[in-house]
C-alpha cells in the first residue's frame, strides 16, 4: 500500500518559499512523526531540500533527475520507486510528487490547518481523485486531522 501525508490551509496552501506556509505547529509535527515512523518516506527533491536531511527512524527516498548522496536512495521516476522499494511507502510531498503518485495512493493522512496563509504552492486533496472514505477525523487547536482510504 502507498500512503500520502499532507497538510494544507483552508485555501489549499501547501508551501511557501520552499517551506511550510505556517510557523511550527507541534501537534502536526507529532502527527507527522507518528504516521511516518518506521516507513519509507518518498519525497520530491524540493521537499528533501526543505527538510535538510534524513529524519531518524525513517528511510528517506527522493524523486529527482539528479543524485543526492544525503538521501537513502534517489529515483528518476515513480515506476522506479515502486519497483525498487519494498515499503511500506508514504509520500510526504510536495505538490509535484503527490501528483506523480496520485493513482497509487490508497490512504491519506490529511491535516487541515484552519485559516489562510501566504502560499506559493497549492494542492487540493481532490486531486487524489474520487471514492475516498473518511475513516477517522479529529479536531485539534489549529485545525483537524483526517484519514481517508479507498
Ligand atoms: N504542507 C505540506 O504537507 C507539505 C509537504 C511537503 C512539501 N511541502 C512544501 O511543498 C513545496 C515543495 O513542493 P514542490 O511541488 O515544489 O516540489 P517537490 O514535489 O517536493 O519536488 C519537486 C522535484 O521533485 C522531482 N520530481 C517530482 N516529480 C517527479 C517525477 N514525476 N519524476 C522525476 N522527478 C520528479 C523533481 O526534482 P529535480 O528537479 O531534482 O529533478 C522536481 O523538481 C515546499 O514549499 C515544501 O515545504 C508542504
Amino acid at each position: 500500500m502507498v500512503e500520502a501525508i499532507l497538510a494544507t490551509d483552508s485555501f489549499d496552501g501547501l508551501g511557501f518559499k520552499g517551506g511550510l506556509p505556517w510557523e511550527h505547529i507541534p501537534e502536526d509535527m507529532a502527527w507527522f512523526r507518528q504516521n511516518t515512523i518506521g516507513k519509507t518516506m518518498v519525497m520530491g527533491s524540493a521537499t528533501f531540500a526543505s527538510i535538510g536531511g534524513k529524519l531518524p527512524g525513517r528511510r528517506c527516498v527522493v524523486l529527482t533527475s539528479k543524485i543526492n548522496p544525503k538521501a537513502d536512495a534517489c529515483y528518476g521516476s515513480v515506476e522506479e520507486v515502486l519497483k525498487n522499494e519494498a515499503g511500506p511507502l508514504i509520500v510526504i510531498g510536495g505538490a509535484k510528487t503527490y501528483r506523480a503518485f496520485k493513482d497509487f495512493i490508497s490512504r491519506i493522512y490529511f491535516t487541515r490547518i484552519a485559516g489562510i496563509y501566504h502560499a506559493d504552492i497549492r494542492f487540493s486533496i481532490e486531486e487524489f481523485g474520487e471514492d475516498w472514505t473518511e475513516v477517522s477525523g479529529q479536531s485539534f487547536s489549529k485545525g483537524s486531522f483526517h484519514i481517508y482510504e479507498r
